[in-house]
């Protein structure tokens, strides 16, 4: 995985960004995504979400940030093993694995310092536990998310990316979706955290997030998709919105190649 080049992260507006590191989508959003935003990343299953979202708290790492990635569906053993095939270089960060709040003050504390850190948190385990039956009350897991969080912000933290808000709403179900949704929110962005929350989205692709405010109250909305054409199948990206951002909202399409991620034209059906 190679390193991006750094980028002036403060625009002439005074708003400081964290890039998208998507090379031709920063330079079409005033170099990227106001810091502290919430921004939900949605698409259907195999859109590389998970894969765009490390992108970002790796190369921020490498710029010497930490971060935290929530998984609470594909397990940390999976995800690594993805990241590998990637191509990113671990060995250039801390990559501190978790699976409960108690652990992350000694296992962080234990890393070495000239390194970034990046915690993952593996709730995966909670997920199988539930298997709906059970059923977590919505306010205990939104705590738990709440204390990595502001548990992360004491070690420096300034991305965290939520994998996704789909599982989050299968372990546990919102009583007031839009009130307590709309705190949720409030809370990341009061906390001064750049946050991603990843929503899968269904195929009839009719909405951004599973209760349709998500993408109301996000921040800002960041569309992957698949798209078939002529038998051949192309990725693509879109920013549906960004507050606080002159940005494009055209389709580019996404590849990635040696280790990055590319938005271009060129998604247009080819001529017949
Ligand atoms: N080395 C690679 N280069 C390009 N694409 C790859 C590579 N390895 C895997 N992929 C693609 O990445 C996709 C999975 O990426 P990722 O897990 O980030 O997607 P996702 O949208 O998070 O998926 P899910 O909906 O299952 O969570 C696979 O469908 C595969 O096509
Ligand atoms: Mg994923």
């Amino acid at each position: 995985m190679k390193q991006h080049k750094t980028k002036p992260e403060r625009a002439a507006t005074g708003i400081q960004r964290v890039p998208t590191y998507v090379d031709g989508l920063d330079e079409r959003m005033q170099g990227g995504i106001p810091a502290s935003s919430v921004v939900l990343v949605s698409g259907v299953s195999g859109t590389m979400k998970s894969s765009l979202t490390f992108n970002i708290l790796y190369n921020e790492a490498l710029k010497g940030k930490n971060g935290l990635y929530i998984t609470l569906e594909q397990s940390s053993e999976s995800f690594i093993t993805h990241l590998k095939s990637l191509d990113f270089d671990l060995g250039k960060i801390n990559l501190a694995l978790v699976s409960s709040t108690a652990e992350l003050d000694s296992k962080v504390s234990q890393l070495d310092s000239k390194k970034s850190t990046i915690v993952l948190a593996d709730m995966s385990i909670l997920r199988k536990g539930t298997n709906r039956r059970i059923g977590f009350e919505a306010s205990s897991l939104v705590s738990m998310v709440r204390n990595f969080v502001t548990m992360m912000k004491r070690h420096n933290g300034s991305i965290f990316v939520l994998d996704s808000l789909s599982a989050f709403y299968i372990m546990s179900k919102f009583e007031s979706p839009r009130h307590d949704l709309f705190d949720f929110f409030a809370f990341l962005r009061d906390s001064g955290i750049t946050s991603f929350l990843i929503s899968e989205m269904p195929l009839k692709r009719d909405r951004y997030g599973d209760y349709e405010v998500e993408g109301f109250l996000a921040d800002g909305v960041i569309k992957l998709d698949l798209v078939e054409r002529q038998r051949k199948v192309t990725r693509e990206i879109c920013v549906i919105k960004m507050r606080a951002t002159k940005c494009s909202n055209d389709v580019f399409s996404l590849e990635f190649e040696k280790g990055r991620f590319r938005a271009l034209y060129g998604g247009q059906p080819p001529l017949i």
